[in-house]
């Protein structure tokens, strides 16, 4: 059995998405999970109906809420660690999808905090200025600016510290240690740090859904060992996979290696180049065997990144899966329907971004939402 990790710091290997379900004490979605969440959404997103939300925890309390009109609110986040790849648009674009369909309030936490204590160059100014470029891009995404309340820890924790130091005392050492791998060497601040990402689960009254990576649900757990303790209802989430990085399926797009993201500010030239490039191929090594034997989309990166995010329109996808593994289209064609996509999204998006500058402040502190939270004492 191939060796995988997968935590909120580190994601390699061939990931094993049943066994993480077993690790994790998690729940698959299955076809009548995600049903039903279609059935309430009213649609089904393709990244459901494709099995990139794959698993959850206590989603059907959720809906029970919200089929009983009680309703839920949602919660995601991003930690500043540098400019923003296309693999943090997923959780994204579901929540934005899930905001729609459910009319639910979102908390986006943005954790200048976190990666200031856990990466060991990161200076604080920096958290400060990639902060600001990652809000652009998750406003870009589309969100509800009067249900969205986008808040940066250091900035807002004053607000919250009662209530972070509440969760911090009902967490001890020995089980931080065990869901995250502490050692003595750890510093002490980033011991602290999970107790930051547990508070905004109890920002509503109702229950919190949180859409992620599967990455974080090692804070969820911590979450749901506290929360009922503190008069709180256990958070459910929904978990996706991951977008594989472009040298291969294994493990995840990530910042810390450059060339293997596309990051959300690449111009045309640079996807192009980068996806002709890295992009790892399941074609053949000749043109006249690929024709002959066809190619594997199981294991192309290009055929992935279209099935999970590019292409969400069933039809186009299977024609190309089918002319690919049939030897019809080769991986260069391939290739070149993608860099069209990512060109095309990413022209749209950069639009978005620079009229994002102008939203910021409603979405931080003007808004409907985000006014009422600056009020709240926890
Ligand atoms: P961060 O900044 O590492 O990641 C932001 C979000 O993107 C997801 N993600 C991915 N999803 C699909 N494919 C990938 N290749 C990929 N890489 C990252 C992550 O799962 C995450 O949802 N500690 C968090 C910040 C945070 C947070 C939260 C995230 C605070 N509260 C609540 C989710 C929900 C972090 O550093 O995320």
């Amino acid at each position: 059995m191939a060796e995988f990790t997968v935590n909120p710091w580190e994601v390699s290997g061939a990931i094993d998405y049943d066994k993480l379900i077993k690790d994790f004490g998690t729940k698959k979605i299955d076809g009548q999970l995600r049903q039903r969440l279609s059935d309430d959404a009213g649609e089904m997103h393709h990244m459901l109906r494709r099995g990139y939300f794959f698993s959850h925890r206590d989603l059907d309390l959720a809906l029970d809420d919200y089929e009983k009109k009680k309703g839920f609110f949602l919660y995601t986040g991003r930690g500043p660690s540098g400019p923003m790849h296309i693999g943090h648009l997923i959780p994204l674009v579901f929540t934005k999808w899930m905001q729609e369909r459910f009319g639910a309030n979102l908390y986006i936490e943005v954790t200048d905090d976190e990666k200031f204590l856990v990466k060991q160059n990161m200076k604080w100014e920096d958290t400060q200025k990639y902060s600001y470029e990652n809000i652009l891009d998750m406003i870009a995404v589309g969100l509800d600016a009067k249900k969205t309340f986008i808040f940066k820890d250091s900035e807002y924790v004053k607000n919250v510290y009662p209530l972070l130091l509440k969760v911090a005392k009902k967490t001890t050492f020995s089980t931080a240690k065990a869901v995250f791998g502490f050692t003595d060497s750890s510093n002490i601040g980033i011991i602290f740090y999970p107790a930051y990402q547990v508070v905004p689960t109890f920002f509503e009254n109702k229950r919190c859904v949180i859409p992620a990576a599967i990455d974080q649900d090692p804070y969820w757990r911590i979450q749901r060992d506290v929360a009922e303790g503190l008069g709180f209802y256990k958070t459910a989430a929904v978990h996706s996979r991951f977008l594989p990085p472009l040298t291969g399926v294994e493990g995840k797009m990530s910042s810390s290696a450059a060339d293997t993201a596309i990051w959300l500010t690449d111009d045309e030239k640079t996807v192009k180049n980068k996806i002709n490039k890295y992009a790892f191929s399941g074609g053949r090594i000749s043109v006249e065997e690929h024709r002959k034997l066809g190619g594997n989309p199981d294991i192309d990166v290009s055929y992935q990144w279209l099935s999970i995010f590019f292409e969400p329109d069933d039809a186009k996808l299977k024609k190309i899966h089918d002319d690919y593994e049939g030897g019809k289209m080769l991986t260069g064609e391939l290739k070149q329907i993608l860099i069209e996509k990512i060109n095309n999204f990413l022209a749209a998006h950069s639009e978005k971004r620079e009229k994002a500058r102008e939203l910021v402040d409603e979405f931080m502190y003007e808004g409907e939402l985000a006014k009422q939270m600056w009020k709240k004492q926890f």
